[in-house]
C-alpha cells in the first residue's frame, strides 16, 4: 500500500509506515477530496449556454433538489442572457445589480448577464459573515497548532475586494476575529467603527494581523479600510498584557525602538500608493528577469507598502511594516470560488507569496506557514499552500477532465495550462513550497508525452515552448532537480519547438 500511495506521490516511499492505520486512513481522506474536489470544464465563451448534463451536474453541486426549483433554475440556466444584457448596456440600457460569484454559493446569480454586484457599504461585513469570519478565523488557527505551529503572534492576510463582496465580507471580518474585534453598528444597523471582544470572552490572546489589500478593495471599500485600521489601533492601545495582546506587544516595541505615536505604531492595513494595483511580483516572474528571491521581497515591499491608517489616506510606512512583517508566523489567503484557483491566476502568488518571501527576508531567512482558507463550499477548509497547489495540480493540470477541456479551445486552452505551470514556479519563487513531484509529473504530462507535445504545440506553439522553458527554469533555480535524462528530454524538446516557433513566424 505505501509503494502504491508513493508511485502517485500520495506516500513517502521510506521510511516504513510505523502507524499503517492511521496512514490508510489519512490516504482515504486524501483521496476523498481529490473525488470530491470541483473543476471548471473549458472556459466560458459568452452566449452560449451549458448543454444539459453541465446543467444537471451544476444544480447538483448546488445542492437544489426541489423538482420545480431545478426546473426554473434550468430555464435560466439554458437561455443566453449575457449577450443581451451586453448589448442592452452598450445601448444605455439599466441592467440591474445582482449578486456574483459561485452558483455553488448561491443560486441568486442567475440568470447571469446581470451586473456583478449590489452592495451596500453600510452592511458590510454582514451578521452571518461576522459568525461564520469567526469560525473560519478560529479554523486557520486550529489547523497552524495542528501543524505544531502554536497559536501564532501574527497573521499576514491577504484582503482582496471581490471576494469581500461575494462572501458580504467573510475575509474582513476573519481579519477582525484574529485580532479580537468586531464590527459596530448603529440603530440603522449601517457600520459605525469597532468595539473590542473582551479577552474573557476571546479565550485566547488578540493576535496581530497585518493586511495586504488589493488595489481594488482599497478603491470599493474605504470604510471597510477605515475599519480595519481602526480595529488595529483599539487593540493596541488597550490596557492589557502584552502576552495576551500581541498587536499591543508589537506596537510597543516599535515605540520603544523608534519613538513615534501610538497611531504609526498600530499601522497594520497596508496597499498600494492611490491609483496603483498590484505588487509587480507576478511581472517579474514572469519575465525571469530576477536572480534572487529577495528582489520578489523588494517589489512587494516597494509596491505594497503603504499603510492606510484611520484617516484613510495611504502613507508610505517603511520601518512599521518590516517590524510587522518580522513577526509574521503565518501567511492566509482565502479562495472564494471554484473557477480560480491559486495556480489560475497570477495574482495570489503575487501578493500572498510575495508578503510570504517580504516576510521570510524579514525574519532572517525563517519561513512563514502559508496557509489557504477554501471557502468555494460547505464548511471551508483550510490547508497549507504546499496541499492546495497537489490538490490543483492532480485535480486540473493532471486531469485529462480539465486539460481536455480547455484544449477545445484551442490555442487559448494551452495559454491557460502554460499559466498553471508559470503560476507554480510563481509559488516556487515566493514560498519555495512546491513539492518536486508537480514540476516532474507536468513534464511528463504536456512534454515528454510526445502526442501531447504535438497537440499543443500545433495549437499554441508560443505558450508550449514557455511550458517547456518554465519546466527548465524551475531546474536552473533549483526548484527540481530531475534525472538528467529528464533534463536533457526537456532541452531538446525545447529546442524543437523554438525551431518550430521561428519557422511559424517566418512562413506568417
Ligand atoms: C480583487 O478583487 O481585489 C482582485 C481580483 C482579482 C485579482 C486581484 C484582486
Ligand atoms: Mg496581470
Amino acid at each position: 500500500m505505501q509503494a502504491q500511495a508513493s508511485a502517485v506521490n500520495l506516500a513517502e516511499a521510506e521510511p516504513a509506515w510505523t502507524d499503517p492505520v492511521a496512514e490508510i486512513d489519512r490516504l482515504g481522506a486524501a483521496l476523498l477530496e481529490l473525488e470530491y474536489a470541483l473543476i471548471p470544464n473549458g472556459l466560458h465563451v459568452l452566449g452560449e449556454v451549458p448543454d444539459a448534463a453541465a446543467r444537471t451536474e451544476m444544480l447538483d453541486f448546488a445542492g437544489v433538489t426541489e423538482p420545480g426549483e431545478r426546473r426554473r433554475l434550468d430555464e435560466l440556466l439554458s437561455t443566453d442572457h449575457e449577450l443581451p444584457g451586453i448589448i442592452h448596456a452598450l445601448d444605455g440600457g439599466f441592467i440591474r445589480p445582482a449578486p456574483g460569484g459561485d452558483l455553488l454559493r448561491t443560486t441568486k446569480v442567475l440568470p447571469t448577464g446581470r451586473n456583478l454586484h449590489g452592495f451596500d457599504p453600510f452592511h458590510l461585513p454582514s451578521r452571518f459573515a461576522v459568525q461564520d469570519g469567526a469560525r473560519q478565523a478560529d479554523r486557520l488557527l486550529a489547523r497552524h497548532a495542528a501543524d505544531g505551529g502554536g497559536l501564532p503572534e501574527t497573521v499576514a492576510m491577504v484582503l482582496w475586494g471581490t471576494d469581500n463582496l461575494k462572501s458580504e465580507g467573510g475575509p474582513i471580518a476573519q481579519a477582525l476575529w484574529l485580532m479580537g474585534v468586531e464590527p459596530q453598528f448603529d440603530s440603522y444597523g449601517r457600520l459605525a467603527g469597532a468595539t473590542l471582544v473582551p479577552l474573557e470572552t476571546l479565550g485566547r490572546p488578540r493576535v496581530d494581523v497585518v493586511i495586504t489589500l488589493s488595489g481594488i478593495f482599497r478603491d470599493l471599500l474605504p470604510l471597510q479600510t477605515k475599519l480595519l485600521a481602526e480595529a488595529a489601533l483599539l487593540a493596541a492601545s488597550a490596557e492589557e498584557p502584552a502576552e495576551r495582546n500581541f498587536i499591543r506587544k508589537h506596537a510597543l516595541a516599535f515605540l520603544a525602538e523608534h519613538g513615534g505615536t501610538m497611531d504609526q505604531a498600530a499601522l497594520r492595513v497596508f496597499g498600494n500608493a492611490d491609483g496603483a494595483y498590484g505588487a509587480n511580483v507576478n511581472s517579474l516572474v514572469a519575465s525571469g528577469t530576477w536572480n534572487d528571491e529577495d528582489e520578489l521581497a523588494d517589489a512587494y515591499v516597494s509596491r505594497k507598502g503603504f499603510a492606510y491608517g484611520v484617516s484613510g489616506r495611504p502613507e508610505r510606512q517603511s520601518a512599521v511594516l518590516s517590524q510587522v512583517l518580522a513577526t509574521v508566523e503565518v501567511t492566509y489567503q482565502n479562495l472564494d470560488s471554484i473557477e480560480l484557483g491559486v495556480t489560475t491566476v497570477d495574482h495570489y502568488f503575487d501578493t500572498l507569496g510575495g508578503i510570504t518571501r517580504a516576510v521570510r527576508r524579514a525574519r532572517g531567512g525563517a519561513a512563514a506557514a502559508v496557509y489557504i482558507g477554501d471557502q468555494t463550499r460547505g464548511d471551508g477548509a483550510v490547508r497549507t499552500l504546499s496541499e492546495q497547489v497537489n490538490l490543483e495540480t492532480r485535480t486540473r493540470a493532471l486531469n485529462p477532465k480539465w486539460y481536455e477541456g480547455l484544449l477545445k479551445h484551442g490555442y487559448e486552452g494551452v495559454r491557460e495550462i502554460e499559466a498553471h505551470v508559470s503560476n507554480t514556479l510563481g509559488w516556487s519563487a515566493t514560498t519555495e513550497e512546491v513539492s518536486p513531484w508537480v514540476y516532474q509529473e507536468l513534464a511528463q504530462t504536456y512534454v515528454l508525452d510526445e502526442e501531447m507535445r504535438a497537440r499543443i504545440a500545433a495549437l499554441n506553439p508560443k505558450a508550449s515552448a514557455k511550458i517547456v522553458n518554465r519546466l527548465i527554469e524551475a531546474t536552473d533555480r533549483n526548484y527540481w532537480s530531475p534525472d538528467p535524462a529528464t533534463l536533457d528530454a526537456l532541452r531538446a524538446a525545447g529546442e524543437a519547438l523554438e525551431d518550430q516557433l521561428e519557422g511559424v513566424e517566418m512562413a506568417a
